[in-house]
C-alpha cells in the first residue's frame, strides 16, 4: 500500500543541500538540486551511514565514508565501493511549496 506523507516545505531544503527526515522509522534524505527535488533512503547501501551528511554535487551524493557517489534521481552507486542502488521515492511540491513523497 503506498501512502503520501508531507515532509517539509520548500524553504527548509534551500538549493544545494539535503535534510534528513524519519518517516516510520525509516530514514528518508529530501535532496534540493538544479534539476528539482529528489528523494532517496537516507542509508548508504555500503554500510549503515547516513548519506545526507556527504557531499552533495549537482546530482550526486557522495557517502562520507568511504567515498561512493549516487545519483540521486535513480538511487545507483556511480563509483565503487557501493554496488547496490538506494531507495527513491517519487516527491511533488504543491503550489504552497509543501514537498510530500510516495512511500
Ligand atoms: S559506507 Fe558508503 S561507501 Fe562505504
Amino acid at each position: 500500500m503506498t501512502e503520501i506523507v508531507e515532509l517539509a516545505t520548500a524553504d527548509q531544503v534551500p538549493l544545494g543541500t539535503v535534510k534528513r527526515f524519519e518517516v516510520n522509522d525509516f530514514a528518508i534524505a529530501i535532496v534540493h538540486t538544479d534539476e528539482g527535488f529528489f528523494a532517496i533512503e537516507d542509508r548508504c547501501s555500503h554500510a549503515d551511514v547516513a548519506l545526507s551528511e556527504g557531499e552533495l554535487e549537482g546530482c550526486l551524493i557522495e557517502c562520507w565514508l568511504h567515498g561512493s557517489a549516487f545519483d540521486v534521481r535513480t538511487g545507483a552507486p556511480q563509483s565503487l565501493p557501493a554496488i547496490t542502488p538506494v531507495a527513491t521515492f517519487p516527491v511533488s511540491v504543491d503550489e504552497l511549496g509543501a514537498i510530500s513523497i510516495t512511500i
